[in-house]
């Protein structure tokens, strides 16, 4: 159980994982996310299903190799197993042929917005995507997502490739261009996945336009099941487990401050610890 049976490197730093897990493909839908422990005694990983093949019974995660845990889990190799994968979890994202849906990922967020993009163009929507990195060398999944997208738009921050800007400059000028012109209409939904700043961004300049905004939340979670309250997080005031309540909430409802208030205290006991790269035994 629980075989890689494909291994990628995505970008520097990011590594796509394709597992056997027929029990976990068959109930997955968009949105949902696992738990991974890559081997005995290992911490356990919250990951978005990048992907599902209902037929072949495997799915796969995309990952970004930043601490201890996804440096272990990336010195997996093809024909290997993890230690244990808990899964199908978290509410899955709600979908509906609203009309017009603008994906936007940033960085590694573009793996989660690939599922969700795909499912909404299979409900009827037209679909636009906004792809946003630091660099060319770190947009992924552009062939997947330009057969997906009607119209997809990319930026860099280095202007290596596409736009040179951020992802809410693109979304910006969209939006902008609608105002001006007779016959577009605004999108009905904008869903957005990628570093916190981002979403609080996205969210910020959605609600100008009062246009419903999705994001999904990033926050530390240990047991995904709602047991612990490690991912607790706030939306229009009131506390939400992120593994269970979400991890899709309302942007223009979610303390984005609080969020990243929490991430950064968890990045400092981190450092603290100075946790060196995993070797493999
Ligand atoms: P990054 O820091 O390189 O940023 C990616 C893109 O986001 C940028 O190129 C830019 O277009 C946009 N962006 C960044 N700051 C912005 C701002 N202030 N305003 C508007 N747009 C902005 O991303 P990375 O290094 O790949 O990191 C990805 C982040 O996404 C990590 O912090 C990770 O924790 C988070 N993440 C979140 C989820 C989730 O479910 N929410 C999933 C995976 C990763
Ligand atoms: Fe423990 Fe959500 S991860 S309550």
């Amino acid at each position: 159980m629980f075989r890689i049976i494909k291994k990628e490197t995505m970008a520097q730093g990011i590594t796509a994982l394709t597992i056997t897990a027929p029990e976990i493909a068959a109930k997955a839908k968009a949105g949902h996310f696992v738990v991974v422990v890559a081997k005995e005694n290992s911490e356990r990983i919250p990951l978005t299903i990048a992907n599902t093949d209902k037929t072949a019974g495997d799915i796969t995660l995309i990952f970004q190799e930043v601490g201890f845990s996804t440096k272990e889990l990336g010195l997996l190799n093809v024909g290997e197993h993890l230690e244990h994968l808990l899964g199908p979890l978290g509410t899955a994202t709600h979908i509906e042929n609203y009309g017009t849906v603008i994906c936007i990922g940033g960085g590694v967020g573009i793996a989660e917005v690939w599922p969700v993009a795909k499912a909404m163009k299979e409900a009827g929507n037209r679909v636009i995507g906004i792809l946003g990195a630091r660099s060319r060398d770190y947009i992924i999944l552009e062939d997947q997502l330009s057969l997906i997208c009607g119209e997809l738009f990319i930026t860099t921050d280095d202007a290596s490739y596409g736009r040179k800007g951020l992802v809410t400059d693109s979304l910006r000028g969209l939006l902008q261009a609608v105002e001006k012109s007779t016959h577009t209409q605004y999108p009905e939904l904008v869903y957005a996945v990628g570093p916190v700043v981002m979403m609080k961004a996205v969210s910020e300049l959605t609600k100008e336009y009062h246009i419903k905004t999705m994001v999904s939340l990033n926050p530390i979670m240990l047991d995904g099941t709602g047991m612990c309250g490690s991912c607790r997080v706030s939306v229009a005031g009131k506390v939400m487990f992120a593994c269970v309540d979400g991890p899709e909430f309302d942007g223009h409802l979610v303390d984005f401050l609080e969020l990243q208030k929490r991430l950064n205290s968890f990045k400092e006991k981190e450092a603290c610890l100075n946790i060196a790269c995993p070797r493999k035994t």
